[in-house]
């Protein structure tokens, strides 16, 4: 097995709209993201992923970008931006920045020349067709056509918001454009980049509709735009183009890909150095729409887990992730009405325990998403008019169009929204959690002054210093070949209810690591060794406390 720092590497997803504030503007900024370094080299963080900060109309908060050369105002400037990768080289932290290649703005310069002037090269950077009828039923990531009409029976193609519009990666021209975006960055100083629905860039027959799969005629985009044949050609042209040194870190969005083709992804010649697998955190859902909800078991749980772990360990390397942006807290989703209460901070600090457990003993590179440190839970919001997330929306009439009323529609949004983990970061007992002196952009959690971080920093038992020290653990010299490189092997003689397992180094050297994800003392047999972690005080090799997780050596 190959040795590289990333694989190594803890990181850590900062949404910057949400993470610190120095302006008193209501938003998050780089100035903040430097301001808070040294919180993020206490904790232990090797690399900082930053979600989008370039200048965005941000109707789906950056991930529309309008240039891609360029730092948006409201998050400071290039001198900021220099000055963060500056400071985090310093800190011994390296930056890894996100990359929306599937699609631009439609503020972007390209696709406002393009729809100025059909002769314009910049037409076929777009996929514009011309057209009487709608050109296909493929449905978009956000609901509704994929195709949006401008006029003139001319349409073009948004895989997500109809602000989205898709780049034409056939155009050997946009390609260029796209690999000089990147060797812009490299050169800037980033260590890499996360790759965002990168599966989508190659379109199968876009014009061609099919068997709709809902009542609205339409039929999702996953079918003719995701993993498409011939993606390779692209994939390979920009790793050869921008991403051959091995140092530079790169993962991606990839859904669509099944697990036996991961090697041409993530194997030692792969396009990326690992992809995020979303088939556990999805585990709650029954395809696209969120009031489809799957029921669910920890026996199902552990078949995707293990599913995903042993697949992606013979073909290369892995991300684990327990949140992101786009997801709910893990709190809430892993236990759902068992979950803590915001006023339970015991049951808060032994649930968020246990999860960091387990993603400090999975095999991959960790990412943490911030806040979950804290033990961070979703929001309370009350109608959707208190949601900012354009997907929430959408979601939220899917549910009445599909005859659900309106409080259920709103506990869709409420389990599912995006806007759940992009509340602002709680550093502070005062108002707004310290994020702000201005009015937030989006609401504070109102827990907020219950597990701050300075709150957190001062306390010997909080989940922050649990954090901190199993990350020490991962990296100690004696751990290091088990609990990176080390192959993971499921215990499936264990309970339904306890995700076991061991990681077993080359030279035969084993970690075992046992979480009890239900409330009740359940069954275990653990092997006599080393304790490495323990949310408990007491220890018994053959019982597990409520929400107890140990490893051992
Ligand atoms: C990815 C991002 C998500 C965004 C979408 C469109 O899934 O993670 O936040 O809305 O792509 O760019
Ligand atoms: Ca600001």
């Amino acid at each position: 097995m190959k040795r590289i720092w990333w694989k190594e590497a803890v990181g850590y997803q900062i949404y910057p709209k949400s993470f610190k504030d120095t302006n008193g503007d209501g938003i998050g900024d780089i100035k903040g993201i430097v301001e808070k370094l040294p919180y993020l080299k206490e904790l232990g963080i090797d690399f900082i992923w930053i979600c989008p900060f370039y200048p965005s109309p941000m109707k789906d908060n950056g991930y529309d970008v309008a240039d891609y050369y360029g730092i948006d105002p409201c998050f400071g400037t290039m001198e900021d931006m220099e000055f963060l990768l500056k400071k985090a080289d310093e800190s011994g932290i390296r930056v890894i920045v996100d990359m929306v290649l599937n699609h631009s703005s439609d503020q972007h310069k390209w696709f406002q020349e393009a729809l100025k002037d059909p002769n314009s090269k910049y037409r076929d950077y777009y996929m514009f067709v011309q057209s009487k009828e709608r050109p296909s039923n493929t449905r978009s990531c956000f609901g509704g056509s994929v195709w949006e009409n401008v006029g003139e029976d001319t349409w073009y193609y948004h895989t997500f918001d109809k602000s989205q519009p898709d780049l034409n990666w056939e155009n050997p021209q946009l390609r260029e454009e796209v690999y000089n975006i990147l060797n812009f960055w490299i050169e800037k100083g980033v260590s890499g980049f996360r790759f965002d629905a990168i599966t989508y860039i190659k379109k199968a027959d876009s014009l061609k509709s099919h068997e709709p799969d809902n009542t609205d005629g339409l039929i999702g985009v996953e079918k003719t735009g995701q993993n498409q044949k011939g993606i390779d050609k692209f994939l390979r042209e920009m790793n050869r183009k921008c991403l051959s040194d091995p140092e530079i870190m790169t993962v991606a969005e990839a859904p669509g890909v099944p697990y036996e083709n991961l090697a041409e992804f993530i194997g030692e010649d792969g396009y990326f150095s690992m992809v995020f697998d979303f088939s556990y955190a999805d585990i709650d859902l029954c395809g696209p729409n969120w009031y489809n909800q799957a029921p669910w078991t920890f026996g199902d749980l552990k078949k995707l887990l293990f599913r995903s772990q042993c697949s992606v360990q013979t073909q290369g390397w892995g991300a684990v992730y327990l949140e992101n942006h786009d997801q709910s807290r893990s709190l809430n989703k892993y236990f759902r009405e068992k979950a803590a209460a915001k006023d339970d901070l015991h049951l808060r600090f032994l649930q968020g325990s246990a999860l960091a457990a387990l993603l400090m003993g999975l095999r991959g590179t960790v990412f943490i998403y911030q806040g979950e440190e804290l033990g961070s839970v979703n929001g309370t919001f009350n109608s959707i008019e208190e949601y900012d997330d354009l997907n929430t929306r959408d979601q939220y009439q899917r549910a009445l169009r599909a005859g659900f009323d309106v409080a259920q529609s709103l506990k869709f949004a409420n389990d599912r929204s995006r806007d759940n983990s992009r509340m602002p970061f709680p550093w502070n007992e005062e108002e707004h959690g310290g994020f702000t002196s201005g009015t937030p952009w989006l609401k504070c959690n109102d827990d907020y002054a219950s597990i701050c971080a300075e709150k957190q920093s001062q306390d010997k038992n909080s989940l922050l210093y649990y954090y901190r020290n199993l990350i020490q653990v991962r990296k100690d010299e004696a751990n290091r070949e088990c609990l990176i490189y080390g192959e993971v092997r499921e215990i499936e003689n264990a309970v339904e209810s306890v995700i076991a397992f061991e990681r077993i180094a080359e030279n035969g050297e084993k970690i075992q690591i046992w979480i009890n994800m239900s409330d009740e003392i359940q069954k275990a047999d653990i092997i006599e060794g080393e304790l490495l972690c323990n949310n408990y005080s007491e220890f018994n090799r053959t019982s597990l406390q409520p929400y107890q997780a140990v490893m051992v050596r």
